[in-house]
């Protein structure tokens, strides 16, 4: 049986057929990331490949929302964030749009008691106006019954897209110097941080994403500057705890220098 803090301490490489990944207790408490982003993505191949519509595999994919969000509060990640639905993706053909904004509404509706009783608050970041008002209001009503709990924060990213929050942060900075409220060099990070969608999450340390793709698509552009980035092949609906696990255990093994060197650290 290997400890794979052995490895990961002198930065040995991992035997390639250690069979680590579903061995939660490897991973160490202190050494998660604070918050955890996630790019949910391959509903759609995963769907194709049994044969069936895109809906089928969006529906399979809220089934391990679900699970990911119960492993991510029980492993004690305190903040975790899940891309849903980008501003791009109203794009997408009309019926599709449709069910995924169905899918969302029944998912809240079912979903606040489990959070309850896991003790999760339900967060959402992005324009959310924009959304149908039936979400809207099943939106506010799960994040307003779970304001109190203090495990983990989900945050679900919704008709989110990072430059349209960092053009929305500029306009509203842009309006206090206006108002007289702030002068150009009061500008700092901090004030950026608290015009965002994030306000008081802390930076995303670990980004996740499925299905292959190597890209970002205007996902926490300010948030991500210094994380780590995890692309796995695994389709959203294949994602499970073990795969939690593998992803968070290659992220221990890193060495995190944000711009140092090792020695520094
Ligand atoms: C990407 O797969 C996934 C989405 C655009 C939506 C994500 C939605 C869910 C995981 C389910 C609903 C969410 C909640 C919170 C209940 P894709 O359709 O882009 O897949 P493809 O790239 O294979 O086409």
């Amino acid at each position: 049986d290997i400890n794979i803090f052995r490895f990961a301490k002198k930065n040995i490489p991992l035997p390639l057929d250690s069979n680590f990944a579903d061995k939660p207790m490897n991973i160490e408490k202190e050494m998660l990331p604070k918050h955890l982003a996630i790019i949910m993505d391959g509903n759609g191949r995963w769907a194709k490949q049994q044969g069936k519509q895109r809906i089928f595999g969006h529906e399979k994919g809220a089934k391990i929302v679900r699970e990911i969000i119960q492993e991510a509060s029980q492993l004690g990640i305190p903040y975790l964030t899940l891309y849903a639905f980008s501003t791009e993706n109203w794009n997408r053909p009309k019926l599709e749009v449709e069910a995924l904004m169905h899918l969302l509404s029944r998912y809240l509706q079912k979903e606040v008691a489990i959070m309850q009783k896991n003790n999760i608050r339900l967060n959402a970041i992005g324009d959310l106006e924009s959304l149908p008002s039936k979400v809207r209001k099943e939106l506010y009503k799960a994040m307003e019954q779970t304001k109190d709990n203090t495990s983990t924060t989900v945050s679900l990213a919704l008709a989110y897209g990072g430059q349209q929050e960092l053009l929305q942060m500029t306009q509203q900075l842009a309006r206090k110097v206006q108002q007289g409220l702030l002068t150009p060099e009061q500008i700092t990070p901090q004030e950026i941080q608290k015009a965002l969608y994030t306000q008081e999450i802390p930076p995303v340390d670990l980004l996740i994403r499925t299905s292959g793709e190597c890209r970002i698509s205007n996902f926490l552009l300010w948030q991500i500057a210094y994380a780590e980035l995890y692309f796995t092949d695994v389709l959203w609906p294949d994602f499970t705890p073990e795969q939690l696990h593998k992803a968070l255990l290659n992220y221990q093994n890193r060495e995190r220098r944000f711009g140092k060197t090792s020695e520094q650290l």
